[in-house]
């Protein structure tokens, strides 16, 4: 019999809690075969719909669900958890940036990574989903004494997934077919998306999608997508981001699958001129069950680097800006 694993998710009654919850406890984040506990952190105000969407995974009648545990203390919450998903914090609403809402979701994470540290296992895995994400999971990190930096990741997936969507709707083909595009950078709009290196069915994308496109429309719409859903819904996205946070844990656990490498937000060692210790998006391959390594040797063109310069700075201004947390 397979060990449960212990998997703490903050905010698990909002909307990305709701997409996210039961497709954790039906496998699809950690296979079929993977037993988990949940651990579900809420706000005291939230705690009755939080107890409310309990009762619906319990509904579900979901083989792999060992137990499931309703809080709103931190400690109890992240008790051993191997995993954390941290959702919890204000989602942004029309005419916002992402980067808004540092005053208000910051200091959430200094308390959160200090409560992580101190009671999740030595080991636990943390994806940071709540905005700006890169940035909160830099002050959360920042309060690890016990758990290692390679351990804290940024939600990237979700611009990877939408350059994919966006790329297989232009060739007409299969998002299955679109291979190895990532994004270099932080969750904003000075994100690159870079599909240089990538494929759709094994041609090279330039070959295969019209360039005045790629040129024109693609990039644009990968970047600002997040403020065209919230200009659509009057809601910023949940299930799309639900389904990145599986697939980067999925990923992270259990490979990546037909692509090399994929995305994922993790502390810079220096590699590709970012500066050490930002949480930055790169394209990472998986080593192991939950460790990775930044791919090495990937050719950046002039444009490329020019603008991961942009998403740098607007990484290290944040970092500025929350230097009290940190
Ligand atoms: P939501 O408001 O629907 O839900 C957030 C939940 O978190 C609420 O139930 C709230 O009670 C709870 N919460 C707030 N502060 C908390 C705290 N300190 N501890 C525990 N719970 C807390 O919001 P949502 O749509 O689920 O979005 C959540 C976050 O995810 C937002 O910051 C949003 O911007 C971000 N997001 C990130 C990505 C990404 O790609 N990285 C994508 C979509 C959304
Ligand atoms: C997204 O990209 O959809 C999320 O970061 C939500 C937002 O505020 O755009």
């Amino acid at each position: 019999m397979t060990a449960p694993l212990r998997v703490a998710i903050t905010g698990a009654a909002g909307q990305i809690g709701y997409s996210l919850l039961f497709r954790v406890a039906s496998g699809e984040m950690l296979g079929p075969d993977q037993p988990v506990i949940l651990q579900l952190l809420e706000l005291p105000v939230a705690l009755d719909a939080l107890k409310g969407v309990a009762m619906e995974v319990t509904d579900c009648g979901f083989p792999l669900v060992r137990d499931i545990i309703c809080t709103d203390d931190q400690a109890t919450a992240f008790k051993d958890a191997d995993i954390v998903l941290c959702v919890g914090s204000k989602p942004r609403g029309p005419g916002q940036l992402r980067s808004d809402l540092i005053k208000a979701n910051g200091p959430i994470f200094t308390g959160q990574g200090q409560a992580i540290d101190a009671n999740a296992s030595a080991d636990c895995k943390v994806l940071v989903v709540g905005n700006p994400c890169n940035t909160n999971c830099l002050i959360a990190m920042s309060q690890a004494k016990r758990i290692p930096k390679e351990n804290w990741h940024a939600m990237t997936r979700l611009d990877q997934n939408r350059a994919v969507g966006q790329l297989s709707n232009a060739a007409g083909v299969s998002a299955g077919d679109v291979k190895n595009v990532f994004v270099w950078g932080n969750h904003s709009p000075t994100m690159v998306p870079d599909i240089t290196h990538g494929t759709i069915g094994g041609e090279a994308i330039a070959d295969v999608v019209d360039g005045g496109w790629l040129a024109d429309s693609f990039d644009q719409t990968v970047r600002t997508r997040g403020k065209a859903i919230i200009a659509a819904r009057g809601k910023s996205s949940a299930a799309s981001a639900a389904n990145a946070a599986i697939d980067h844990v999925h990923d992270w656990f259990l490979g990546t699958g037909h692509n090399d490498y994929v995305s994922m937000a993790v502390c810079s060692d220096g590699s590709y001129g970012v500066p050490e210790g930002l949480i930055f998006s790169f394209p990472c391959k998986i080593t192991g069950r939950g460790t990775y390594e930044i791919v090495q040797g990937i050719e950046v063109s002039g444009e490329v680097r020019e603008r991961m310069q942009k998403t740098i700075d607007e990484l290290v201004s944040e970092r500025e800006a929350v230097a009290d947390l940190l």
